[in-house]
């Protein structure tokens, strides 16, 4: 797949079927992640895969019920964290979210050249995931990826919002609202 047609073909779809994920895959997923620029190559990140059904259920179980009814077919849950002080903080820039947000998006592509389906979210207990995932409190979990395979049907347990949002990418801002030439205008 060139570059064009996995930045296209990346979506956060909800139908999912289950796939196997080997090693193999999840070492891929996580050299594209570390592939990522950092301020000063301080690479902040870092991710727990989980395939475990059983744990899978328990971390599914912390959702609030708007997820629980498509999370539950994951294959793989990846939980994101890192912490502030594992980068640069320049005054009130703190870098640590930015350079994990980079090396998530290469992890998201990655999985898009694979086939997979990963969807990040945001709603999720974080309390109870952290400690289902053993991630000591000094660290963020920033968002789970839900990894998966796109089923052909689209699941009859979406709201039509969701169903509508499997067929079409959701929509996008103009390019004049967020890109400005020489200065900003907005
Ligand atoms: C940080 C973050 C949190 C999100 N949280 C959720 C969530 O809790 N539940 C959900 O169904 N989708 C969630 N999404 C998916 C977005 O709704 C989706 O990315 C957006 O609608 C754009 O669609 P696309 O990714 O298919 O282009 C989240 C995405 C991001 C990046």
């Amino acid at each position: 797949m060139n570059f064009k047609d996995t930045l296209n073909k990346r979506r956060s779809v909800r139908s999912l079927e289950k796939i196997e994920i080997s090693d193999q895959d999840v070492k891929k997923l996580a050299k594209a992640a570390s592939l990522a620029p950092s301020c000063f190559n301080n690479q902040p990140w870092n991710y727990v895969f989980v395939r475990d059904q059983d744990t899978i259920d328990e971390i599914v179980a912390t959702m609030p019920a708007g997820n629980q009814k498509w999370t539950k077919n994951a294959s793989m849950i990846v939980g994101v964290f890192a912490k502030k002080d594992d980068d640069c903080v320049l005054g009130d820039r703190e870098y640590y979210l930015f350079d994990t947000g980079l090396a998530t998006q290469n992890l998201l592509l990655q999985a898009t050249e694979m086939g997979l389906v990963a969807h990040p979210i945001a709603g999720y207990n974080k309390e109870k995931t952290s400690h289902i995932m053993n991630i000591p409190d000094d660290y963020n979990l920033i968002t789970l990826l839900v990894v998966g395979k796109r089923a052909d049907e689209i699941a009859s347990q979406l709201s039509d919002d969701q169903k509508k949002s499997e067929k079409n990418r959701p929509p996008r801002k103009d390019i004049d609202e967020i890109a400005f030439f020489e200065e900003f205008s907005g």
